[in-house]
């Protein structure tokens, strides 16, 4: 198993990336301790750059956001642990870039066009949008295919991204190599039943985003306590009791993320969740959930702060992670630029 993902390092890390994505990432970072397997996380920030962005937040945002994946539980080389993953940010692995550029050739305007997360973002302004926001898809492709990623764990909303990746390699695999032997595996995105989408605190018909201006509208994990208690208290929900069974949450957004959300901090289904809250009101729910997420988040939030007061450290994990990632990345660009008949040398 070769397991890779990727995080924008824009802004903090929230509720809906740490349940759809980033816990996936640490347990399977467990299970390939045991079985052998390999994982690589990175911090996307070439990605970033495909939207307005100040330099200086940028280089911030990644030694932040290394602290906030380490906190989370991210078993990073070169981090004083027994380092099961390889966790790096994309500028110091420069092979991503150029196995973009290599797969530019096989990817299709047909296809990038179609491509959800391009027109939500570029919206009715897509002649003013930078060309790295229309070919971002094809660096996200590079991204995993440049390990021959088996695994991808990622929120739903990536979803169409990685059946992009699939299709640039079985075309390049198709027209540049044999199926006895194929420049690229097709890699599979691992997306959680329950929370593979968490929804903004303040409308139930939005995902929960870093880019949302209102910061009440989710949960980072760098929230202290009071923070938490003041956004569940304010977040939208109802007037209605909770039905005992899910069934009964149909029609109601955001009283079926609220619940979501206990449920997947919890760790229980959302059957059991409403076996429990079955009847009662939000006045009896929300300080519920609030305390459970301060339960839960505390510890993360601790080792956090910790992490933050030494830059070096941070940089050192970045460091290290990239000179492994780099050493990975050879065999598969090589194989490319022959594949391609390009010639070096
Ligand atoms: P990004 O930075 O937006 O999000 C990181 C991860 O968090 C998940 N996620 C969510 N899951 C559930 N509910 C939500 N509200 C929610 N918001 C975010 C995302 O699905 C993602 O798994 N393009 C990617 C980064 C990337 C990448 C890659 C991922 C670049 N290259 C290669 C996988 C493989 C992105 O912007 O994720």
């Amino acid at each position: 198993m070769r397991i890779v993902s990727g995080i924008q390092p824009t802004g903090n890390l929230h509720l809906g990336n740490y349940l759809g994505a980033i816990r996936n990432w640490v347990a399977m970072q467990e299970d390939a301790a045991v079985t052998g397997g390999q994982c690589l996380y990175f911090l996307a920030d070439l990605h970033a750059i495909s939207q307005p962005h100040v330099p200086a937040e940028l280089a911030n945002n990644t030694r932040e956001m290394t602290a906030a994946l380490v906190a989370c539980g991210v078993d990073a080389v070169g981090g004083g642990g027994l380092g099961r993953a390889i966790l790096f940010n994309q500028a110091q692995v420069p092979q991503h870039a150029e196995l973009q550029w290599l797969l530019n050739g096989t990817a299709r305007m047909g296809w990038l066009n179609r491509m959800t997360q391009w027109k939500d973002k570029a919206g009715k302004n897509s002649e003013g949008a930078s060309v790295a926001l229309y070919t971002y898809p094809v660096l996200q492709a590079a991204d995993v295919l440049l390990y021959q990623a088996t695994h991808v764990p990622v929120g739903e909303d990536q979803k169409q991204h990685l059946e992009l990746a699939r299709d640039i390699a079985q075309k390049f695999n198709n027209d540049f190599a044999t199926p006895e032997n194929p420049t690229f595996t097709l890699p599979k995105p691992i997306i959680p039943g329950e929370a593979a989408r968490i929804m903004s605190l303040r409308d139930g018909s939005a995902k929960m985003s870093k880019s949302d201006p209102s910061d009440m509208s989710r949960i980072n994990l760098t929230d202290d306590a009071d923070t938490i208690l003041a956004k569940i208290k304010k977040a939208k929900s109802d007037a209605d009791a909770l039905p005992s069974e899910k069934a009964g949450l149909e029609g109601r957004a955001e009283a079926t993320n609220l619940v979501g959300l206990y449920a997947a901090m919890a760790g229980i289904t959302v059957d059991a969740v409403l076996a429990d809250f079955g009847g009662k009101g939000f006045g009896t729910f929300k300080p519920a959930l609030s305390e459970l997420l301060v339960e839960k988040l505390e510890p993360i939030n601790t080792r956090f702060v910790a992490l933050l007061q030494d830059r070096p450290a941070l940089d050192t994990i970045l460091r290290e992670g990239a000179a492994r990632a780099r050493q990975l990345a050879t065999p598969t660009l090589n194989a490319t630029y022959d594949a391609l008949g390009l010639v070096r040398g």
